[in-house]
């Protein structure tokens, strides 16, 4: 099997990975990524926290996380987040991407909430549908920054279930994080993605 080294990948979801990085909390000890695929998060995360856990319910996947992690400190599981036996309140970070939209999103968002420690951070990078005519702009822009990331850096197509269209808007996704999640942050970015970040209160 040829293995693309994970430093020459790039796609929209790898785009936003260091927006992840750097929100994890200082002296993080474990994580969770929430429909991993085949790990290229996971193992950057494991730069950084000593224990990673990548969940996916795509078998596929995980076999080719496994084969791609040499790592210790980092495990791959073929499971459902809703349903795998995590204890709650386990992790110091949780993450996912381009996952959301394969969930209901409300009850991923509480999920996600429940597995993470007090302090610790939810990064989600997802996708949400765009409002046409309203967004034509974006759209434009989005496709002028794909091409010349694209020209540079190459397309790596991931391996792992897709879902298309996203069911929510972006005002709808807003909305949810802002009513699910107290004092999240919401960005829109350019790649068509967004960004919800969390803090759990620590009491
Ligand atoms: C579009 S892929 C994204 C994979 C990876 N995060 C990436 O950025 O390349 C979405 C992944 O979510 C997984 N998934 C969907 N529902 C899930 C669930 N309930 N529990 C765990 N994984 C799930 C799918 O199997 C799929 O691999």
């Amino acid at each position: 099997m040829l293995v693309i080294p994970d430093a020459d990948r790039w796609n929209h979801n790898i785009h936003y990975h260091r927006l992840i990085e750097r929100a994890l909390p200082q002296g993080c000890a474990s994580a969770l990524d929430v429909g991993c695929g085949e790990g290229v998060l996971a193992r950057q995360l494991r730069r950084q926290v000593p224990e990673v856990v990548g969940i996916d319910l795509d078998e596929p996947s995980i076999m080719l996380a496994r084969q791609q992690s040499s790592s210790c400190g980092i495990r791959f599981v073929v499971g459902d987040v809703f349903t795998y036996p995590f204890d709650p309140a386990s992790f110091g970070a949780v993450t996912s991407v381009a996952t959301l939209h394969h969930l209901d999103a409300r009850a991923g968002l509480e999920r996600m909430a429940d597995l993470l420690k007090p302090g610790g951070t939810l990064v989600v990078v997802g996708l949400a549908r765009s409002r046409l005519p309203r967004d034509l702009h974006r759209e434009l822009c989005a496709t002028m920054v794909h091409r010349i990331h694209r020209i540079r850096r190459g397309y790596w197509e991931h391996s792992a279930p897709t879902v298309w269209p996203p069911p929510m808007t972006y005002g709808e996704m807003r909305a949810l994080a802002m009513t699910s999640l107290s004092g999240c942050v919401f960005r829109r970015h350019a790649l068509w993605r967004y960004s919800i970040t969390w803090t759990k209160p620590d009491t």
